[in-house]
């Protein structure tokens, strides 16, 4: 059954007078875990910024279930958000502090913190690291608290663009195990930005080809990636021949 979260109507957002992403009509699905793949330069991050309401489009609608989104409402909304970007940008202080601080923005009470903190840092398996300095940790452990500090949000949706790029691959393996369980564990919509098919085949069960600010293809993972037609054909076909 169809119950869209995110609805985007006419986008179109140009820079420097160039288009950099059009799209004519777009559903994001409850409860789906969409891939978002494409050529670097596609659009993919500016789809992302979109969809999250980072950036105000500058023409078109987005709905959230089903009601416009206005500049009075988009704060609201954007509380039911969480973004998980490569850089994972934490504050300099304590892994503890960097976990806890959207619940500590919303007033919530001490004890409660401390027990959602301690929870989330468990899931992630970095509790032994909540008194290091969050400048000291790996690439891998900056990014489970970086997941940590987005699902402590309890979010509708979960963006992540491109979240694992810089790490290795074992750590980027275990950690793709890991977000995958809580992400379907706690049913949360996510939105996958990936130029790596193992990584899209592997945690999506949709996707979306972006190609030029286009969605070109959009469907089941499998289906797209086994039937990709003429526009995503040439994109896709460069991965399967380079892993046939
Ligand atoms: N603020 C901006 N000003 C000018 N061009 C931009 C800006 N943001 C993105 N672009 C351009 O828009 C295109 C899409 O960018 P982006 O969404 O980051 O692509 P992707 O994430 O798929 O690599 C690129 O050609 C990029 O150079
Ligand atoms: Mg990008």
């Amino acid at each position: 059954m169809n119950s869209p979260l995110i609805t985007l109507e006419n986008i179109d957002i140009k820079a420097r007078e160039r288009s950099i992403l059009s799209i004519p009509s777009f559903e994001l699905q409850k409860g789906e875990i969409l891939g978002v793949m494409g050529p670097n330069g596609a659009g993919k991050s500016t789809l992302l910024k979109t969809l999250a309401l980072l950036d105000p489009p500058q023409s078109g609608s987005i709905k959230f279930q089903g009601q416009t989104v206005s500049d009075s409402s988009a704060l609201v909304v954007r509380r039911k958000i969480a973004v998980a970007l490569q850089q994972s940008l934490l504050l300099d202080t304590s892994v503890y502090q960097n976990v806890a601080v959207g619940l500590k923005i919303r007033n919530r009470p001490k004890r409660e913190i401390k027990e959602q903190v301690a929870y989330w840092l468990d899931v992630f398996k970095i509790s032994h690291l909540a008194k290091k300095h969050a400048h000291h940790l790996s690439g891998g452990e900056a990014q489970r608290v970086n997941l940590a500090r987005a699902m402590i949000l309890e979010p509708e949706v979960l963006f992540l663009d491109e979240p694992f790029s810089a790490l290795d691959f074992p750590t980027k393996v275990q950690l793709l195990k890991d977000i995958k369980q809580v992400v379907e564990e706690t049913n949360t919509t996510t939105v996958f930005i990936s130029h790596d098919l193992m990584e899209i085949k592997y945690f999506t069960n949709r996707l979306a080809i972006l190609i030029g600010g286009e969605i070109k293809q959009h469907g089941p993972t499998e289906e797209v990636l086994a039937f990709p037609n003429s526009a995503s054909a040439t994109f896709i076909g460069e991965w399967n021949h380079l892993l046939s």
